[in-house]
């Protein structure tokens, strides 16, 4: 059993032991190894100034390094993991390209904001470089960068920086940052189980799934931690201190993805980023929806199964998921078994989850000619959370239609009524109109900061409303 967190820093062999492995990364960076380049402005994953680069080669054997937000992620979660920071990212006197664009195009004012724009891009080239792409398109540029904020130099500048990036002119960062033998050491790292024991801090990942059930089984009370998107920020802010955990990093079979006819099965290691990959040109409905899921420095590193687990009834995944009939897969020391999506949120943030159960899988219907609408509603298009989010499915021989919707109850909500009264009767305007006052009766949303009552009541109408029209239009072709 290791008892030190072992990862590789700008290309250097760390070794963490108790006093630093529950440290949020950024703070590890900036008070312990003195690497201030890297900023921190919200400390919640919201501005991106902590952008950080990650690959881990248990993930994916890609060697390509994604961005994530520093100040949410603890050192240990790190654990088995090659990072890069901007300090490293020059080389000698020569400037990464992203950063001789963002100087040349004039990107950066104060520069506060500036190694978080440049780390996103540089995780943004190496992406390209690895699908042997070798062009930057505008509204990819766009898409990325939407987890970084800048408060005095303005946008244009900084998306003209990411378009005129040569990418002829880089290269992959494993050529600079990731070796044979830090990959053979990293292997061997993530071949062995680790505990990190404090007077008041535990932290254990173990390399099965049997050995996180017995564990789960005897600290009933531990905290199951992913990429700590979510508990990150409660920590920063004090309501919480993440002092008992279990993370399931270590554990190779959770990050697989596997299809059938069917199906599709994501292990509860699956990031959004990684799931995006998997079902881009399959569910191209749920791939782009998921564009508009948080930041790609969130994205790269939350786990599908830490949003559906977190329970919110705004979670943007879930209404998606339960139009797709999704199921749980869970283990614990007594066995398996699968729980419908639709029985898994009992009320507000509480679910069928025993206290020594583990979400093992997830899987959901595979999209074959059947119809699928996601929306979101939210203050801002992009990295914010939802007002009211809904999904909408109807299988290709119309006898399978699921309606769910979040934000309007205190768990994510399946509109069964509605789906019932489409399934009994021929989709026209007439039940749609009916389906309508059905599909009001079912919910009472409350009233809060995001969005009055009504206002929600009319957003899920509205979103019904188009999705069915969609409906009507595709099925007259
Ligand atoms: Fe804002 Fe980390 S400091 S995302
Ligand atoms: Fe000042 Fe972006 S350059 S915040």
């Amino acid at each position: 059993m290791r008892k030190e967190i072992v990862f590789y820093l700008n290309g250097a062999k760390h070794r963490v032991g108790n006093e630093h492995a529950g440290l949020m990364l950024s703070d590890y960076l900036r008070y312990e190894k003195c690497l201030t380049g890297t900023k921190v402005v919200c400390a919640e994953g919201d501005c991106g100034a902590c952008s950080v680069l990650k690959y881990s080669p248990i993930q994916s054997d890609s060697k390509t390094y994604l961005s994530f937000n520093s100040c949410v992620t603890p050192v240990a979660t790190l654990d088995g993991s090659s990072i890069i920071t901007v300090d490293a990212l020059s080389e000698k006197e020569s400037l990464h390209e992203a950063q001789r664009a963002m100087v040349d195009c004039h990107g950066s004012q104060c520069g506060f904001c500036t190694p978080g724009f440049v780390m996103a891009l540089a995780g943004l080239v190496d992406e390209k470089l690895e699908k042997s792409e070798n062009k930057m398109d505008e509204q990819e540029a766009k898409n990325f960068m939407t987890g970084n904020l800048c408060r005095c130099t303005g946008y244009d500048a900084i998306i003209d920086s990411a378009l005129n990036i040569d990418l002829s002119k880089c290269e992959r960062l494993e050529q600079r940052f990731y070796s044979t033998e830090q990959d053979k050491d990293l292997n061997k790292v993530i071949d062995e189980s680790v505990l990190i024991e404090t007077a008041d801090y535990r932290f254990f990942a173990p390399i099965t799934i049997e050995e996180a059930c017995l564990y789960k089984e005897a600290h009933p009370d531990v905290v199951i931690i992913a990429s700590s998107t979510d508990l990150g920020v409660v920590h920063n802010k004090r309501r919480t201190k993440l002092v008992n955990l279990l993370s399931l990093h270590l554990i190779k079979d959770l990050y697989k993805i596997s299809d059938d006819e069917k199906r599709i099965k994501i292990g509860s290691r699956v990031t959004m980023h990684d799931l995006r990959d998997f079902i881009k040109g399959g569910n191209e409905e749920f791939a782009t929806y998921l564009d508009i899921f948080a930041s790609p420095q969130i994205k790269n590193i939350a786990t599908i199964a830490g949003n559906i687990a977190t329970a919110s009834p705004i979670g943007d995944t879930a209404p998606v998921l339960l139009s797709l009939d999704a199921t749980l897969h869970l283990v614990s020391k007594n066995g398996r078994r699968d729980v419908p999506m639709s029985e898994f949120f009992l009320d507000y943030r509480k679910t069928e989850l025993k206290a020594d159960e583990i979400i093992e899988a997830i899987s959901f219907l595979k999209i074959d000619g059947d119809f699928i609408k996601s929306y979101k509603s939210s203050n801002r298009k992009d990295l914010d959370i939802s007002t009211v989010n809904l999904s909408l499915f109807v299988g290709k021989d119309k006898s399978d239609i699921r309606i769910a919707a979040g934000g309007i109850a205190a768990t994510p909500l399946r509109l069964k009524a509605t789906e019932e009264h489409l399934k009994k009767n021929e989709i026209n305007a007439k039940t749609i109109n009916e389906a309508i006052v059905i599909l009001h009766t079912e919910f009472k949303p409350l009233t809060d900061v995001r969005g009055s009552s009504a206002y929600r009541h009319m957003l899920v109408e509205n979103y019904f409303k188009r999705a069915m029209s969609e409906y009507l239009e595709v099925s007259r072709d």
